[in-house]
This record gives structure tokens, sequence and C-alpha cells, in this order.
């Protein structure tokens, strides 16, 4: 049957195929398509939600494929094909936790939504309704509309395996490709900030690829830092991050420099930024991620570097969007390069 599928190299087939599920975004009851160094994955029928960094958007021929049961967790729900297409397609997939927004009139029927979805996503547990993460230390708002027992749970992904817990501490498995890319640049020998680590993705992903010399991860939730220290605990490589339960504000001022710095605050971290810049070494890389309208996004990196130059020599070396934020805005990696 011809259908909507993402055109992506071989090479980056699996990471973008676990984006697509984790956003509930993939077609299950089709095959994927081989096509040379290409693969074609295939698309719930709206290609809606998915990053155009991830991949183009084809039409193709798919084979059905062998797996039973429905394509779309909306087809297990009783409900008018009008009624239907109101929900979401896409949700996340953190552990064995299943998180869904809903729209406002949608919300009186939140069980039977999360009952399609505790049927229709393999190895499921639990579902929350995903009200949004608040207050400065990002955390989540969830209620559980389907399944049992508690909100923590392990995620995997680019092969480590995180600590979460998903009131607690701010994840998103929609970062996953950013934390592979981060530890992917990262060279033999460097020194590494993780500033607003979270539960420590970016640190552990580093960590786990062996190059750096050692991360020093800093958040001021101090049930994120213990949440890492477990995932630590339990890695042979974990004696590579030091974990810190600290503000920036408080880490940085005798911070020395490293060659390698993150900082993933996209609201708030623009107000830290000349900080942070001045802790980047000499032909270091700073991996800043901001919330930028599409109107804006244009002119944001050379506003970013001009804010930059009473600390050094900066240049942007890469920017790409990581995914929809609003109707209106993306969430976009920066890439800021120090010359002197
Ligand atoms: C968007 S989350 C990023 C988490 C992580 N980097 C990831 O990729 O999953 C932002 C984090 O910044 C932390 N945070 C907020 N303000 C902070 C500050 N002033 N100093 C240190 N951490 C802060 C929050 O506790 C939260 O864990």
């Amino acid at each position: 049957m011809i259908a909507p599928g993402l055109l992506v190299p071989r090479v980056r087939g699996e990471e973008v195929r676990r984006d697509l599920a984790d956003s509930g975004l993939l077609r299950s009851d089709l095959e994927i398509r081989h096509e040379g160094e290409f693969l074609v994955l295939p698309l719930v029928e709206s290609s809606d939600g998915v990053p155009p960094s991830w991949g183009e958007v084809v039409e193709r021929e798919f084979r059905e494929s062998k797996r039973k049961g429905p394509a779309r967790y909306r087809d297990l729900l009783p409900w008018s094909d009008e009624e239907k297409e109101a929900l979401p397609r896409s949700f996340d997939i953190v552990g064995d936790i299943v998180l869904i927004r809903l729209p406002a009139p949608l919300e009186a029927r939140k069980e039977a939504v999360g009952d399609a979805l505790l049927r229709f996503v393999p190895g499921a547990r639990l579902v929350g309704l995903d009200r949004g993460v608040h207050g400065p230390e990002r955390r989540r708002e969830v209620e559980r509309i389907a399944g049992s027992g508690p909100w923590r749970t392990r995620h995997k992904e680019n092969g480590v395996e995180l600590e979460v817990d998903i009131e607690r501490a701010y994840f998103s498995p929609r970062l996953a490709r950013e934390h592979a890319r981060v530890a992917e640049d990262v060279r033999a020998g460097d020194r590494v900030y993780d500033l607003c680590c979270g539960v420590g993705p970016f640190s552990v992903t580093i960590a786990h690829l062996g190059r750096a010399a050692g991360v020093t991860a800093v958040d001021a939730n101090p049930e994120a830092i213990e949440l890492l220290r477990e995932t630590l605990a339990r890695c042979p490589y974990g004696g590579r991050v030091a974990p810190i339960a600290a503000r920036v504000e408080e880490f940085l001022p005798d911070a020395p420099t490293v060659e390698r710095v993150v900082l993933n605050l996209p609201h708030e971290g623009i107000k830290y930024l000349p900080s942070v810049a001045r802790t980047v070494a000499p032909r270091g890389r700073l991996y800043y991620y901001e919330v930028v309208s599409r109107t804006e996004l244009a002119g944001r990196g050379v506003a970013l570097v001009n804010s930059l130059a009473p600390v050094g020599g900066f240049a942007v070396v890469a920017e790409r969007v990581v995914h929809p934020y609003s109707p209106a805005s993306d969430l976009v990696a920066f890439v800021v390069e120090r010359s002197r």
C-alpha cells in the first residue's frame, strides 16, 4: 500500500526508528523499506511532529508487516473517526511508562485513552497524562490514567540505561539524538561540563563512549543528582562522571576552563551564557539549547555570538532544530566554538 515514510541514511536508521517509535509516529503494520544506503520508515498517516532534521518525508509502496494488531493506538478505541482524529498522534515512552498530552475536551475520556495506550505499547506498565514541566527544576506534572506502579523507571537510549523518575526530575526521550550527537563530538582527553544535567543523559552517554578525560555534571535539583549517582553506580565507566548538586551560578565562579560545555536550560540559560562561555577553553565548544521563535531563528546565531564578544572570539559552527516546541517555536541546538 502507498503511505508516507521517512527517508533516512541507513547509518542513522536505528536511532531515527527509535525516535519515531518513542514519539508514536512509526507505523507498525508496514515493513521498513531498504533502498541502497537509505531506509524508508513508515509513518502514521501524518508527518506532523517529525522534525525536518530527522529525514525527508516521502511517499512509498510498503509491504504489510506480519505483526498482528492495529497500526495506531486510536484504533483500539470504539470511537467515531471524527473523535479519533481529535486525539494526538504522538506520545512519549520513558522506560515502561507512556506519557501523553490531551486537549482539554478529551480529558474526560482520559482513562479510555490510557487503557488503549497500555494495550498498544509493548511492555508498557503505566500511562500518565502529561501536564508539562514546571518550576525552576522543570519537574513534570503527571496524572496516572492507566496501569500501576511508581513513576520511577529505567530508560534505555544510545546504549545506556538511565534511572528516571518522571515526577521528581526532568527527563525527555526526545533529546536522545542530541545526547548522542554531543557525545560523538567529544575528542580524546576532553574535559566536559554538563550544566543543568538533570538525570545526566549527556554525561552518561559521554562517559559510555569513553573518550572524555572526565565529566562534571551539575544540577540544582538534588533528586536529579541522586538518580544520576544511582545510574553511575551500576556502570563500569561511572567513575568518569563527578555529579554535583549545585546551582550553576555557585559552580561557575571557580570553574577552570574545559574543552566541552553543555548548557541545556532552554528558557533561562541565556542569563548564564556569558559566565558559562568563560569556562570554554580555546578551540573548545559550547552546546547551547534555546527555544527560538521561528521568525527569529535566522538571526539568532549571530545575536548569540555578538552577546559573547566581550568574553572572547566565538562562532556558531552548527545549528539544528531538535524538535518543535510550540506551533510557532522550536527547541534549537547551537554549537558555539571559541577561537581564542
Ligand atoms: C531542561 S532540564 C535539562 C536536563 C538534561 N540536561 C537533559 O538533557 O535531560 C534543565 C535542568 O536544569 C536544572 N536547573 C535549573 N536551573 C538551574 C540552575 N540555576 N543551576 C543548575 N541547574 C539548574 C533543572 O533542575 C533541570 O534538571
